[in-house]
């Protein structure tokens, strides 16, 4: 392999797996004789210290004197596949590393208080943009009879009274009600609002009470989409349930046959394959799981999927991230896969990039946002007129309502458990141009201001849980999108 691609190589495999290699590591690692085996030693040997950092003094104590290998004259041979190569490693992929951590806490008040003083700066930031003047809620019960004052708020809880909402609000100054009546309030409706959410509020003074005129949930600025010349297309599934006696292996198979197609202009350009959680159905994941499983052990669920993903071509490479079925910490946000999984995936000789959920990656300079979708439950079950039912119609709306109030899981406490990290990594505090989900099994694809907006489906057909709400999944979907101009196509293999 070529210095360059070795480089390239040393620091993609470091990345994915959540390490920083310096300049004099990645010299020393590209001079010596096995650079990725003292790699997997390295990290191997970092795991348990806390450390993510690969550095000269690691990597002199880890081989001693490292064996120099002379770099021989490039055949051309050589220089022909360095070439193909380069053609093949067009995608430039860039994982936010401050999603690949395990987060650990302790639980305490504090923990749980500056987590929420975090939500509540990010968000308000993002609403400064549009408001001006803003004022606490304290000054703002300050103000005379009849005068106007714009609000910053996070909801506590809303009530509906016959003729107006009543919104128990708070903000760092403290706590009060805000009375958003049914028939003058302008901006966004007060019925989509959902506890936790942090809203811009214009409010006039009328006696003990602050009335709101207008509401405001942070959204999307409207961006232009800049297109590029870049051919490539990228794959984006999810929720494949490996293990399940209703995964559709046949649909799957009809997928790795496409993908496989050099004569198939779309599959020969595909260059990445992103799968955004539920790679496999785990164990023990809801009472009597058992009873829907095929294959009981996650390990050779592992070892399954593996086999079927050795079948994606060399030239596509594959993001994973995890999902609510995958043998990971179920809190958000989620850390990549264990390293006991990656070692059964990566035993066939393929690498991975592996993930955390959510995870915001860079892929040749447009922004991908991928979240496995746990919130999504909250959010259907919380905000009235949708239902696990109704997603085939409303899904859509649902993606749109958790841009527009820029956060993955906005409401705090109910079915999806979040960690109190000291920042709030749910807020979606940068634009991405696209954003991937899962989880619900019912495909679609749009845009909202721009963002592309894409839910890519299952391969696990219709369990019992789901028939008992009514969800009809949309089996064996694939998300194909291109990179020059983000246009998507759903395709579904049957
Ligand atoms: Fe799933």
């Amino acid at each position: 392999m070529r210095r360059e691609a070795l480089a390239r190589k040393i620091v993609e495999k470091a990345t994915s797996r959540g390490y920083t290699v310096t300049k004099g590591a990645l010299e020393i690692l590209e001079q010596a004789e096995a650079p990725l085996e003292i790699l997997e030693e390295a990290m191997r040997r970092l795991e348990k210290s806390g450390t993510t950092i690969i550095d000269e003094s690691l990597l002199v104590e880890l081989v001693g004197d490292v064996k120099v290998a002379e770099e021989p004259p490039a055949t051309a041979e050589e220089v022909e596949m360095e070439e193909a190569e380069e053609e093949h490693e067009d995608i430039v992929i860039e994982v936010d590393e401050r999603f690949l951590v395990e987060w650990r806490i302790q639980g305490t008040f504090e923990e749980f208080q500056r987590y929420f003083s975090s939500r509540y700066e990010k968000l308000s930031g993002l609403l400064r943009e549009r408001l001006r003047g803003v004022i606490s809620l304290r000054d703002a019960m300050r103000l005379r009879e009849s005068q106007e004052a714009n609000i910053i708020v996070m909801l506590i809880e809303k009530k509906e009274s016959e003729k107006a909402w009543i919104l128990r609000v708070d903000d760092p100054s403290g706590e009060h009600r805000i009375i958003a009546p049914k028939d003058g309030v302008s901006g966004d409706s007060p019925e989509q609002l959902l506890p936790d959410m942090v809203i811009g509020a214009r409010v006039v003074k009328s006696g003990e009470a602050l009335i709101a005129r207008e509401l405001i949930l942070p959204d999307l600025a409207a961006e232009r989409l800049e297109k590029t010349a870049h051919e490539a297309f990228i794959c984006m599934i999810s929720d494949i349930h490996v293990g399940s006696k209703h995964f559709r292996e046949d649909l799957f198979e009809n997928f790795l046959d496409w993908i496989n197609r050099e004569d198939d202009p779309e599959a020969r350009n595909v260059k990445l394959l992103i799968i955004a959680g539920d790679v496999v159905d785990g164990a023990g994941v809801y009472p009597n799981q058992h009873k829907e499983l095929e294959i009981f052990s996650v390990e050779e669920q592992f070892k399954k999927l593996a086999g079927l993903l050795s079948e994606i071509p060399e030239r596509v490479k594959i993001i994973i991230g995890p999902g609510n079925h995958d043998p990971v910490q179920r809190a958000l946000p989620q850390p990549p896969l264990p390293e006991k999984y990656r070692a059964i995936l990566e035993k066939s000789g393929r690498s991975f990039i592996f993930v955390g959920n959510p995870a915001w990656i860079r892929i040749s300079g447009r922004i991908f946002l991928i979240y496995h979708g746990q919130g999504l439950d909250d959010v259907i079950q919380q905000a009235p007129g949708f239902s696990h039912s109704s997603l085939e119609r409303d899904l859509g709306e649902i993606l749109k309502l958790v841009l527009r109030c820029r956060h993955l899981c906005p409401i705090y406490g109910e079915t999806t458990p979040i960690i109190p990290t000291p920042e709030d990594m749910l807020v979606i505090d940068r634009i991405p141009h696209v954003f991937h989900t899962g989880h619900v099994h019912v495909a679609y694809a749009g845009s909202y201001r721009g963002v592309r907006i894409i839910n890519s489906g299952t391969w696990q057909e219709q369990t019992s849980y789901q028939r008992s709400v009514g969800l009809e999944p949309t089996v064996g979907a694939m998300a194909l999108i291109s990179l020059g101009d983000l246009s998507i196509k759903l395709r579904k293999f049957v």
